[in-house]
C-alpha cells in the first residue's frame, strides 16, 4: 500500500452505482477522488455529495480523452502518493437495432464503457505496480454475459470488460494487483430512471406501474439498489479480497438480463 490511509478513485462516482460506491469507500475511511465529466460544474458537485463532501473529493474528468485521464490520475498521485483502488463505474446506455446502427451509438459505448475503462486502468497501473497493491474493479454488466437485441454495442463493450479484467488480473498478479469485474441486471440509478422515464412518456402508465415491469424483469421482483453493489464492491477492494481476480461477479436477483 501506498499510505496508511488508501487512496481510491470512482469514475462514475456522482450518481448510481459510482455514488454508493464512492461514499462506501469513504465510510470505510478511504481517501475517495470521483470524475464525471459534470464533476466540474461545483453547484451540481454540491448538491450531490452534500455533506459527503468533507470525505469524497471530485474533480472533471472524460475518460474518453487520454489528456483528462492521465491529468486526472497525476493530480491524485501528485497529492496521496498514489491510487490503491480504481472503480470503473463511469458508462454510458443506448439501444440501436443492427441495421442502420449510428456510427455515433456505436463508437460512444465502445470509447466510454470499454475503451475509458482500459485508459483508466492504464493510467493506474504503474503506481499499483510500484506500491506492491492494487485493487481494479470494473463495473460490467449481464449484458457481458448475454445477449439482447438492440443491444449489439452495449452488450461488445461490457463483454470487452471480460476479456480486458482478465489481462490485467495476470499483469497485476506478481505484483499485488487484482483486477475483477462486478456484473448486475437492472439497478435503480439515474441510468435506469431515464428508461423509466421514457416507457412513462410513450405508455402512459404510471411511475409505480413502470417501475413495477422492471421489478419483475428479475424472479426477486425486486430492483437491485446502488448500495448492493457497493457493498459487494467494498468487499473486493478490501484486503480479504487478495486472492479474488480475473473474475466477474453477477448481482443478478436470478435474472440473465
Ligand atoms: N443501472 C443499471 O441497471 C446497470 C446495470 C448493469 C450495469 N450498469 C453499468 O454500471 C455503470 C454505472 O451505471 P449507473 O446505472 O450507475 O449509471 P449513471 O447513474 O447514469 O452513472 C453513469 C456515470 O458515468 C459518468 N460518465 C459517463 N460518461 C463519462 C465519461 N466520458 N467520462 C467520465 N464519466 C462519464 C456519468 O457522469 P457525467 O455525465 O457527468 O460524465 C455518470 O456519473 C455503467 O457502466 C453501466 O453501464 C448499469
Amino acid at each position: 500500500m501506498t499510505s496508511e490511509r488508501k487512496t481510491a478513485i470512482v469514475t462514475g462516482g456522482l450518481s448510481g452505482m459510482g455514488l454508493a460506491i464512492a461514499r462506501r469507500l469513504a465510510k470505510d475511511g478511504i481517501n475517495v477522488f470521483v470524475g464525471t465529466r459534470r464533476a466540474g460544474d461545483k453547484a451540481y458537485v454540491r448538491d450531490v455529495l452534500g455533506a459527503d463532501a468533507v470525505r469524497i473529493q471530485a474533480a472533471a474528468l472524460d475518460v474518453q480523452t487520454r489528456d483528462s485521464v492521465d491529468a486526472f490520475v497525476a493530480r491524485i498521485v501528485a497529492e496521496c502518493g498514489g491510487v490503491d483502488i480504481l472503480v470503473n463505474a463511469a458508462g454510458v446506455y443506448e439501444e440501436a437495432a443492427l441495421i442502420d446502427h449510428p456510427d455515433q451509438i456505436w463508437e460512444d459505448q465502445i470509447d466510454i464503457n470499454l475503451s475509458g475503462t482500459f485508459r483508466m486502468i492504464r493510467a493506474v497501473m504503474p503506481h499499483m505496480t510500484k506500491a506492491g497493491w492494487g485493487r481494479i474493479i470494473n463495473i460490467a454488466s449481464v449484458a457481458a454475459h448475454n445477449g439482447m437485441a438492440n443491444n449489439a454495442a452495449y452488450c461488445a463493450s461490457k463483454a470487452g470488460l471480460l476479456g480486458l479484467g482478465r489481462c490485467v488480473s495476470l499483469e497485476g498478479a506478481a505484483n499485488g494487483v487484482t483486477c475483477v469485474s462486478i456484473s448486475p441486471t437492472w439497478v435503480e440509478t439515474e441510468m435506469l430512471r431515464r428508461f423509466i422515464d421514457a416507457d412513462i412518456n410513450a405508455t402512459g402508465q404510471t411511475l409505480e406501474q413502470v417501475r413495477a415491469e422492471y421489478a419483475k424483469s428479475n424472479p426477486q421482483n425486486q430492483l437491485v439498489q446502488p448500495v448492493e453493489v457497493a457493498e459487494l464492491a467494498a468487499f473486493l477492494a478490501s484486503d480479504a479480497a487478495r486472492a479474488l481476480t480475473m473474475a466477474d461477479y453477477q448481482i443478478n436477483a436470478g435474472s440473465l438480463w
